[in-house]
């Protein structure tokens, strides 16, 4: 099939780009880009990119681009049949044009505005069962040499084993996005939900809770409104050894005082007017597990009292009964209300307090954990895209870093809300800023994401979440590592090598 017979070093090339395609499905990015360096070495081009064919707008996008221009090329797009690599998409067929002045479906703009001599050009679709889904093409064969025959055979199949690569990581990132779907709806069917988190904050939580998992404590769990306190007690039942037993909510707001007690102990018939029969309460159905009470800071003054004895001796009555009833109960509690001073204000009994507060557990806001923030965003993506049986499948570069610099006054519920909107409203398959329609806000975007590397990108991140965090701890070093959860030390040298500036 080759002229000049087989070249043994392309041929170990493709063997060890073969292996990877099989073995490492989770760095496609990083494996488009070894097979574009191969390429481009072994067919000896002087420049070369790899384009992806959007469907949503059949645009081709320099997805990587190699050679002293790259970077700048990148911020070009070329519609379906526009210049050499245009009509390669458009007719599915490779193309070699040796001399790109001779050839009129060479467009010499981006190559002027770049200012990068273009003579020749060996272009080859990517192809996803025949289907064309982007194009590898090098610019100048080194040493003013034409293309040849070799080289359009050699880089078809380098194509298609980039097209592999890229196929692979689609049906993984769908098989990915599948479990945690059924993951979702096997863990939904009990009431619970999962539960997302990345940040270094809620990770050393988790594990605190999991240390805690053999002792019935009560535990109190404070923080601002959306949080995500109740996922945060779920969690805690879920990775206590009462998860195979009930976990029954209360939320201690949303009943008046007299039906509250009910609701909560039960009552013997004839104890008021519509109790026709005995019924039990929330925490006799708990019984060997947990109950949460939510928003314990409404909790009336009469039942504290009740409630007290709860926890002191696990012991109760049913209303209208004076015979005691005995629980195995764990008592999970939250609040988003400064609860000490409701103590101070006598709304709320010390003594209670005291017994409740035994392991207090803050869930900090959303926005003091940014790294939370893409999970999470990721995540209600998919489940409202099931919902909406839309094909949205993830955020814009510029949509993503305005969720990254959003304050969140709202924390995951906010969130959550928005990207519904988003999904809903949205006419593209990346989610776009105006798509998340965020009310102006945040202190994270002076400098912008677009267009850097990924390095970059994240270092500007760390710089920016740095910083943040430094201001949210008033410049208090440790503190701010205490929050980071890394070495002081190690944080000031992320200062100095950051270059972060008070
Ligand atoms: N870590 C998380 N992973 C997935 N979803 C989350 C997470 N945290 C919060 N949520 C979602 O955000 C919403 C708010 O969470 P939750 O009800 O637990 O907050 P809360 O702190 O109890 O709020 P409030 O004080 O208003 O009652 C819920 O819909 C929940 O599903
Ligand atoms: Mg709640």
């Amino acid at each position: 099939m080759f002229k000049s017979g087989v070249d043994i070093r392309k041929l170990e090339t493709l063997i060890e780009i073969n292996a990877r395609i099989n073995s490492d499905y989770s760095d496609p990015g990083g494996l488009l880009q070894t097979i574009l360096e191969s390429a481009t070495r072994l067919s000896e081009g002087e420049a070369s990119s790899l384009l992806l064919l959007r469907p949503e707008n059949n645009k081709l996008y320099f997805e990587i681009a190699l050679g002293s221009k790259g970077p700048e090329v990148k911020k070009y797009s070329l519609n379906l049949g526009e210049g050499i690599a245009g009509w390669v998409a458009q007719n599915n067929r490779s193309l070699v044009v040796n001399d790109v002045d001779q050839d009129n479906r060479f467009l010499a703009d981006i190559s002027q505005q770049i200012g990068y001599p273009t003579h020749s050009i060996l272009a080859v679709p990517m192809r996803i069962r025949d289907r064309c889904v982007g194009v590898i093409e090098m610019i100048n064969k080194l040493g003013g040499k034409p293309f040849d025959e070799d080289d359009r055979q050699w880089l078809e199949i380098f194509a298609t084993q980039a097209a592999l690569a890229i196929q692979n990581a689609r049906s993984f990132q769908r098989a990915q996005q599948e479990i945690v779907l059924l993951q979702d709806r096997v863990t939904n069917h009990q009431g619970f939900h999962s539960f997302i988190c990345e940040s270094a904050a809620m990770k050393e939580r988790l594990e605190m809770i999991d240390r805690l998992a053999r002792t019935d404590s009560s535990v109190l769990i404070l923080g601002e409104s959306g949080s995500g306190k109740e996922l945060f007690a779920e969690q805690i039942h879920l990775r206590s050894n009462r998860s195979e037993k009930p976990f029954i909510r209360v939320n201690c707001a949303a009943l008046p005082d007299a039906l509250l007690e009910s609701e909560l102990f039960g009552h013997v018939k004839g104890a008021f007017t519509d109790a026709q029969s005995d019924r039990r309460g929330r925490f006799e159905l708990a019984d060997g597990g947990t109950i949460f009470l939510d928003e314990i800071g409404e909790l009336p003054l009469a039942l504290q009292a009740k409630m007290l004895r709860v926890l002191q001796s696990q012991t109760f009555e049913r209303v209208g009964s004076s015979q005691p009833l005995r629980v195995d109960v764990r008592i999970i509690a939250a609040t988003n209300r400064d609860i000490e001073q409701a103590v101070a204000d006598g709304q709320f009994r010390r003594d209670l307090y005291y017994r409740l507060n035994v392991l207090p557990i803050y869930v900090p806001p959303l926005r003091e954990r940014r790294e939370d923030v893409p999970p999470l965003a990721q995540h209600f993506l998919i489940r409202f895209r099931r919902e909406t049986n839309k094909s949205v499948t993830g955020f814009s570069s510029a949509a993503m870093e305005e969720l990254l610099s959003y304050s969140w006054p709202g924390n995951v519920r906010e969130l959550e809300n928005a990207v519904e909107r988003a999904v809903v409203v949205t006419g593209t398959e990346y989610i776009q800023p105006e798509d998340l329609a965020l009310k102006s806000g945040g202190g994270l975007k002076e400098e912008r994401y677009v267009g850097k590397t990924l390095k970059d990108s994240v270092n500007l991140f760390k710089k920016h979440f740095i910083r943040q965090t430094l201001e949210d701890q008033g410049w208090n070093q440790t503190a701010a590592a205490r929050v980071l959860g890394i070495q002081r030390t190690y944080l000031s040298r992320l200062i100095k090598e950051l270059e972060i500036t008070r």
